[in-house]
C-alpha cells in the first residue's frame, strides 16, 4: 500500500496517520515531523527549516525531496507507506513519481482531507502535544485528562510554534496557493478519494479504512 495523505494544515493527516498504523503494518512519514526532530536536535536541516516552518512557508522543495527520496529508499518502505503532509507542490509530485518509478512502485491512492477553514483554525490553536512522546490533543476536541499532561506518558504538553499568532492564516494561504491545486494531479490519474473531515475521528477513520480496505 503505498498511500499519500492530503488536506490542509489542521485536517486530521496526523490524526488519521496514527489510526492507520495500528491497523495496517506500514510506516508513517511526515515530513514535518522530520523537519520538528530536526528543529528540536539543532541540526543544519533544522537551522534551515525552522526560518521557513515559523513564516507558514514550504520549505524549498530541493532540501524536501531529498529527504523522501532517501527515506523511501529504506527496507522498510518496499512493501508499503503512508506519506503525510508531502507532497505539497506539483514539483514534489513529479519527483515522487519519478522516484518511485525507478524501483517499480507508484502511488495507489491519494486521500485527501477536507475541513472548512474555520474549524482548521480552532484545530490548530487549541492544539497541543507530547514533548516526550508526541501524542497529539486538542483543548477543545480531544483534552488530556490532566491539564499540561500527557495521559500516555506524563510527559509535557506544548504547543507548535507555527500553531501560534500569524503563520496559522499563513499556512492556510499558502495551502490554497500551493497544494490545494495538486489535487487536480492525483484526480487525473483517478487516484484522488476525498473524504469529509468534518466529524469524529472514529467516523473519519471509517472511511479512510474502506478506502485502504479496497487496495489490499
Ligand atoms: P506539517 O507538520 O505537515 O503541518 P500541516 O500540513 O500544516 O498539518 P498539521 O500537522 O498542522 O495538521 P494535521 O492535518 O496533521 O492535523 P492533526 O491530526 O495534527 O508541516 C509543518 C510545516 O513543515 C509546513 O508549514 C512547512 O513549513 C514544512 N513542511 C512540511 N512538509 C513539507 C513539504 N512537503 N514541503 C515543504 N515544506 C514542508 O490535527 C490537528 C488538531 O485537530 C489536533 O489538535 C487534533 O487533536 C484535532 N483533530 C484532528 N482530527 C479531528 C477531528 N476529526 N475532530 C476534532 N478534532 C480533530
Ligand atoms: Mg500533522
Ligand atoms: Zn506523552
Amino acid at each position: 500500500m503505498n498511500i499519500v495523505l492530503m488536506g490542509p494544515p489542521g485536517a486530521g493527516k496526523g490524526t488519521q496517520a496514527e489510526f492507520i498504523k495500528a491497523r495496517y503494518p506500514i510506516p508513517h512519514i511526515s515530513t514535518g515531523d522530520i523537519f520538528r526532530e530536526a528543529v528540536a536536535n539543532g541540526t543544519e536541516l533544522g537551522k534551515k527549516a525552522k526560518t521557513y516552518m515559523d513564516s507558514g512557508q514550504l520549505v524549498p522543495d530541493e532540501v524536501t525531496i531529498g529527504i523522501i527520496e532517501e527515506r523511501l529508499a529504506r527496507e522498510d518502505c518496499q512493501k508499503g507507506f503512508l506519506l503525510d503532509g508531502f507532497p505539497r507542490t506539483t514539483v514534489q509530485a513529479e519527483a515522487l513519481d519519478k522516484a518511485l518509478a525507478l524501483t517499480g512502485r507508484k502511488i495507489e491512492a491519494a486521500i485527501n482531507i477536507s475541513v472548512p477553514n474555520e474549524i482548521l483554525v480552532e484545530r490548530m490553536s487549541g492544539r497541543i502535544s507530547c514533548k516526550d512522546c508526541k501524542t497529539v490533543y486538542n483543548l477543545k476536541f480531544n483534552p488530556p485528562a490532566k491539564a499540561g499532561i500527557c495521559d500516555r506518558c506524563g510527559g509535557e504538553l506544548i504547543q507548535r510554534s507555527d500553531d501560534r499568532g500569524d503563520t496559522v492564516g499563513k499556512r492556510l494561504e499558502v495551502y490554497m496557493e500551493q497544494t490545494n491545486p495538486l489535487l487536480d494531479y492525483y484526480k487525473a490519474q483517478g487516484l484522488l478519494h476525498d473524504i469529509d473531515g468534518n466529524r469524529d475521528t472514529e467516523v473519519v477513520f471509517a472511511d479512510v479504512r474502506s478506502i485502504l480496505e479496497k487496495l489490499q
